[in-house]
């Protein structure tokens, strides 16, 4: 299978400096092999799709509401983001969960409502490090799947990515350790299969991957690709992964 890499932009870029990106990220893409998606922020959703779509890449949102239309200030809906042109969108994100307070309950209104608009999800689970120091990750990530994922059924977990991304590796540079990651990886791996009886389900890893350690990361069996924060920001970095990533496709 071939390894998926995903960027995750989070709150940065403006569309001046989106359009920079784009025409770099061109001038260095050689016809990559690996499945790559790229997730801005909003305002630059329109660029990169514009300008990347019909090259091989994807466009992800990274976040939308449970209803299509209405009177939800600030909100945007999962119905605009696929007149759009995305294709993908990360729901789940710690980052969401933690600052605006995104239950499990929410998240699955939000997974559902992706998946009624035919958009597949990126959904993130992920321990954070008191719950690691207790031992209890598997736990809280088998608890957020169920809860997340309830009343989705074995046709919709097809358009299901899971990433686990540990809290306490995200943006810290403190990367698990890649039998670690492999491990919780087979976890939610075993889950979806006994679960739904389907076993094609790509679990990516995220949390500090970088050009440095994304080889050992996709050396594992059960890491299907990465979900990159920081070191997608840098066009250069990110080529690198993407390249790394390719070495493991077959
Ligand atoms: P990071 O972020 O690569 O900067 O650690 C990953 C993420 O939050 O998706």
């Amino acid at each position: 299978m071939n390894k998926l890499i995903v960027a995750n932009f989070k709150m940065n870029q403006t569309p001046s400096e989106t359009n920079k990106y784009i025409s770099k990220f061109l001038s260095l893409e050689k016809n990559f092999k690996s499945q790559v998606i790229i997730c801005p922020p909003f305002t630059s959703i329109y660029s990169f799709v514009q300008n990347l779509k019909n090259r091989g890449i994807e466009i992800g949102a990274q976040n939308c509401f449970f209803k299509d239309y209405g009177a939800y200030t600030g909100e945007i809906s999962p119905k605009m983001l696929k007149a759009s042109g995305v294709q993908y969108v990360i729901l789940g994100h710690s980052e969401r969960r933690t600052y605006f307070n995104e239950s499990n309950k929410i998240i699955n209104q939000k997974i559902k409502a992706a998946l009624a608009n035919d958009l597949s999800v990126i959904f993130c689970v992920g321990e954070n490090e008191n719950e690691r120091n207790k031992n209890i990750q598997n736990d809280i990530i088998i608890n957020q799947i169920k809860e997340s994922l309830k009343n989705i059924d074995n046709q919709e977990i097809k358009n299901i990515i899971i990433a686990y991304e540990p809290v306490w590796a995200i943006g810290t540079g403190k990367a698990i350790s890649p039998i670690e990651a492999d491990d919780m990886c087979k976890l939610i791996k075993d889950f979806i299969n006994k679960n739904y009886n389907y076993n094609q389900t790509k679990v990516l890893y995220g949390g500090s991957v970088k050009s440095g350690n994304a080889k050992d990361l996709f050396k594992m069996p059960n890491i299907d690709g990465a979900l990159i924060g920081g070191a997608s920001l840098d066009v250069e970095e990110f080529a690198k992964i993407i390249t790394i990533a390719e070495n493991f496709n077959f």
